[in-house]
């Protein structure tokens, strides 16, 4: 057993920071949700520095509460605080990260996947005694509206101008006509994405959950988006033929990504390409020990793994699998003849495979 003796101070105090730091974190997950929410960002970037007094004014929202969430907000550097003043304001670093929700780096609402993790802790907790999985659809519902959230700055700043591009004759095809299937689709931020840059594209968003396809469904009918259609479907089991075949961030979610990437490859029209976005990760677990893997295996853990296994096979890759787990399983197990890099992001790996 470790006694006080073998302790080094140094390694203590680093240690005790860092989880300190992470504690601050960890409390301000409902204080974020209650800052986007609220539209509090939002109203300080848009007046500028403010006193809690005149951020209720303009807010209508009570003094007393407005005052303790900023004083969070100012320790927390997510805000800014001047003294000499007693007013608080958002810098333009600040203002991309929680304020504008178009910026690539909008990160407030990874707190809501927090959230929406510790929701689920109760039969995440169950699972690691059974080995059961759990059910992407049992998770909280909430859970798909948080990953649609966390997800979209990314899609909105990458998917059209730089990924879709990366891939060699795609843009110029989807232009024309040519035809979409996104797959896993979700919400489908990615499909609209995809069938408002190509109008004369036909797009398809498919995903076995229901309600994500009910909202998909939604969002596009508030939008006048006529080659733009969403299905309830199972991956292994795409119909039709298409010359762009996308997959966001859901490979690894699947209970058999080989049975689905063999569906996949026999959905390719001539010429067609896979898209296949997944998490950053490097090859190996020492690859990913920093900030990127730390979020994307806590997420794994409480979402991916157990959706997984929740599913027929039950192949549990996980979020952090790696480029070259994943090239392997794509050329070697589901018989595509390419696969390679085809562009990256601090948060995405994005892989090109063709038939
Ligand atoms: C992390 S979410 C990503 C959703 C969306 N692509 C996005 O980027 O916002 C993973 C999605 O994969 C879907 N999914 C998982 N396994 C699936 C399967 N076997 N067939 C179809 N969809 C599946 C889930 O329902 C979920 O919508």
């Amino acid at each position: 057993m470790t006694t006080e003796a073998t302790i080094n101070e140094e390694s203590l105090h680093t240690l005790i920071g860092g989880v300190l730091q992470d504690l601050g974190g960890a409390f301000s997950v409902p204080l974020v949700q209650i800052g986007e929410s609220l539209g509090l960002y939002r109203a300080l970037h848009e007046n500028g520095a403010q006193t809690s007094a005149e951020l209720a004014m303009k807010t209508g929202l009570n003094e007393r509460y407005l005052r303790e969430w900023l004083s969070a907000q100012a320790a927390s550097n997510y805000i800014t605080y001047d003294s000499a003043n007693n007013r608080f304001s958002m810098t333009p670093e600040q203002t991309f990260v929680f304020a504008n929700p178009d910026s690539p780096f909008y990160l407030a609402p990874a707190f809501g996947s927090a959230a929406a993790f510790q929701h689920n802790m109760p039969q995440v907790k169950d699972a690691f005694r059974t080995g059961e999985g759990v059910a992407w659809g049992d998770q909280t519902e909430c859970l798909s509206c948080a990953v649609a959230r966390f997800f979209r700055p990314g899609y909105q700043n990458h998917l059209v101008q730089s990924w879709i591009p990366s891939i060699e004759g795609i843009s110029e095809k989807l232009s024309e006509n040519g035809s979409v299937a996104d797959v896993g689709c979700g919400h489908g931020i990615s499909t609209m994405i995809m069938a408002q840059a190509f109008p004369n594209a036909r797009v398809d968003g498919f995903d076995f959950h229901e309600k994500s396809i009910e909202e998909a469904r939604k969002h596009a009918n508030q939008h006048e988006v006529p080659n733009l259609t969403f299905h309830i479907q199972e991956a292994k089991e795409l119909p039709g033929k298409y010359d762009l075949i996308t997959m966001f961030d859901c490979l690894h979610d699947m209970g058999d990504p080989v049975g689905a990437m063999k569906t996949i490859r026999g959905a390719l029209n001539p010429g067609g390409a896979v898209m296949i976005v997944e998490p950053m990760a490097g090859d190996s677990l020492e690859d990913n020990l920093n900030p990127v893997g730390r979020m994307y295996y806590s997420a794994s853990t409480m979402v991916c793994v157990p959706t997984s296994l929740a599913q027929e096979t039950g192949a549990a890759l996980g979020a952090q699998a790696g480029e070259k787990r994943l090239r392997d399983l794509i050329v070697n197990e589901a018989g595509f003849s390419y696969c390679s890099r085809a562009a990256e992001t601090p948060f995405n790996l994005i892989l090109e495979a063709r038939a």
